[in-house]
C-alpha cells in the first residue's frame, strides 16, 4: 500500500536524523533546517480509534509536515489532479503537504500517534471540507 510520493504534486518526503545510542533513538527537527517553513503550531491526535477516518480536508494556505510519532496511519492525498497514498510508519519520516492538496488520514494502528508541524495557527476559514469546492479551488490554480 506504501507508495512513491516523490512525484506527486503538492507533497514530498522529510527526512529527519537520527542519533541512535544503547539508551534509544533521538530524532529532532529544527524549523528553518528540517521543516520548509516557519512553525507557527505543532498538534497532535492520540486516542484514536483504529476505524477512525480524520482529515477530508484541504488547505487554502496551510503548509504542514505530517509525521507518526508512534504506531502506523495511512495518508491519502489528492491534489486536484491525482490520489496518492502513504503509509506512515517511521517517526524519522513526515510527508511535508502543500495548501490545495485534500488528505484523508486512516487505518490507524492501536496507539498511533500523529505530529503534525504547521504553518499558520488554526483558522477555520482556511479550510476547504467540501470536495467539490477543493477540486474547484485546485483546478483553478493549475
Ligand atoms: P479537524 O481539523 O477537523 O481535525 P482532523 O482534520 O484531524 O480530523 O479539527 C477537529 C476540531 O478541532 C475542529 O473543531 C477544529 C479543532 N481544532 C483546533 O481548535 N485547533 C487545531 O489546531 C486543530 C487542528 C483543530
Amino acid at each position: 500500500m506504501t507508495s512513491d510520493i516523490s512525484d506527486f504534486d503538492g507533497a514530498e518526503l522529510i527526512k529527519l536524523p537520527v542519533i541512535t545510542d544503547p539508551r534509544g533513538d533521538l530524532t529532532f527537527l529544527e524549523g528553518s533546517r528540517h521543516i520548509p517553513f516557519d512553525i507557527a503550531r505543532v498538534y497532535y491526535l492520540y486516542n484514536v480509534p483504529v476505524d477512525s477516518e480524520r482529515g477530508g480536508h484541504a488547505h487554502k494556505q496551510l503548509k504542514q509536515v505530517i509525521f507518526a510519532l508512534s504506531g502506523s496511519f495511512r495518508v491519502r492525498l489528492n491534489n486536484g489532479t491525482r490520489q496518492q497514498d502513504y503509509v506512515l510508519r517511521d517517526p524519522r519520516r513526515g510527508i511535508y503537504v502543500n495548501r490545495l492538496v485534500w488528505r484523508e488520514l486512516d487505518l490507524f494502528s492501536q496507539g498511533a500517534v500523529c505530529m503534525v508541524i504547521a504553518s499558520h495557527p488554526y483558522d477555520e476559514g482556511d479550510y476547504y471540507r467540501d470536495f467539490e469546492e477543493f477540486l474547484a479551488a485546485a483546478k483553478a490554480a493549475v
